[in-house]
């Protein structure tokens, strides 16, 4: 039986806005007598009926008001440092050897965590490896891995004899850390993206709390490719796959300047 008794309405408080009734990505809210009810149960528990409600009249009490931290706009960055604080972010691909303590890194994904998900599933689990020997396998499985594929990409043969003349980690870049997007093995491709938008908010905070990153695109690939080899290093949880991979770590330089990028694409529809 569809439940439909999880909106809250204070009708008095409701002025008809209809803003909690766009703004719901479902369509589950109609306006009726009183104001918003529930009309269909597809309910994501987004928050958004709640959140964007001028006059705190509705509530929903799987995702309740209660919960949500009001926004403070005199918070928020202004225009030139939002812009200043994107620009600046950086791969970085040389890190000093300590490693990141494990509560820096859950501050980290707790906030990485926040990023959009499809339809608000927020179905990614972090996979971390932060043991030496460990990250160490998963350079050589990468490795192992890439060595079948030189035909891949242009630059991965002279990578790889680079790896092999001179031993050193670019794959991990000998970071101390690597952080896994990990999903259900039955994900829908367009949900298995959303590791990857998880991944970039922690790329982004990254540095606020003092840390670099980048993006772990070898061992990345041959994880997704289900190369058995690093599959068994990774050692992940059962039906469980991989969707995306970063490594952090404590940054042994910073950036003095911004690199140009190629100058924006676009076209418009008629
Ligand atoms: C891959 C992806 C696909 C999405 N598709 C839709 C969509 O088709 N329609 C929609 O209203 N919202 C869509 N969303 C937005 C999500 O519903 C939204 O991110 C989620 O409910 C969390 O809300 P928030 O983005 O305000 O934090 C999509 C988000 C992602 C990441
Ligand atoms: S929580 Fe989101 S999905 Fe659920 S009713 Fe409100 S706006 Fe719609
Ligand atoms: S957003 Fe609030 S005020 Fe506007 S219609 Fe919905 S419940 Fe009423």
């Amino acid at each position: 039986m569809m439940d439909k008794d999880f909106i809250r309405l204070n009708s008095e408080a409701c002025i008809r806005c209809g803003f909690c009734i766009d703004d719901c990505p479902t369509c589950v809210l109609e306006m009726g007598e009183a104001g918003p009810q529930v009309r269909e149960d597809q309910c994501i528990e987004c928050g958004h009926c709640v959140s964007v409600c001028p006059t705190e009249a509705i509530d929903n009490i799987r995702t309740p008001r209660a919960g949500q931290e009001t926004i403070d706009p005199a918070k928020l960055p202004s225009k030139e440092s939002a812009a200043y604080f994107l620009r600046t972010r950086r791969s970085i691909r040389g890190f000093r050897p300590e490693p990141v303590p494990r509560e820096t890194v859950l501050e980290l994904l707790d906030l990485a965590r926040l990023a959009p998900t499809g339809g608000n599933t927020q179905n990614v689990q972090f996979h971390i490896i932060d043991n030496r020997g460990t990250l160490k396998k998963v350079t050589e499985a990468a490795m192992t891995w890439a060595k079948r594929r030189l035909n891949l990409a242009p630059h991965l043969a002279s990578m790889v004899a680079f790896h092999q003349a001179t031993g050193k980690d670019n794959v991990l870049r000998d970071a101390p850390c690597m952080i896994l997007t990990l999903m259900d093995e039955t994900t829908a491709p367009l949900f298995r993206q959303n590791g990857r938008f998880m991944l970039t908010y922690a790329e982004l905070y990254a540095p606020v709390l003092g840390l670099g990153s980048c993006w772990a695109g070898w061992a990345e690939a041959a994880a997704i490719s289900g190369d058995p080899g690093i599959l068994e290093v990774l050692n992940l949880p059962p039906g469980r796959i991989v969707t995306g991979a970063i490594v952090v770590g404590i940054p042994r330089y910073r950036h003095r300047r911004i690199p140009a990028r190629r100058p924006l694409a676009v076209s418009w529809g008629d």
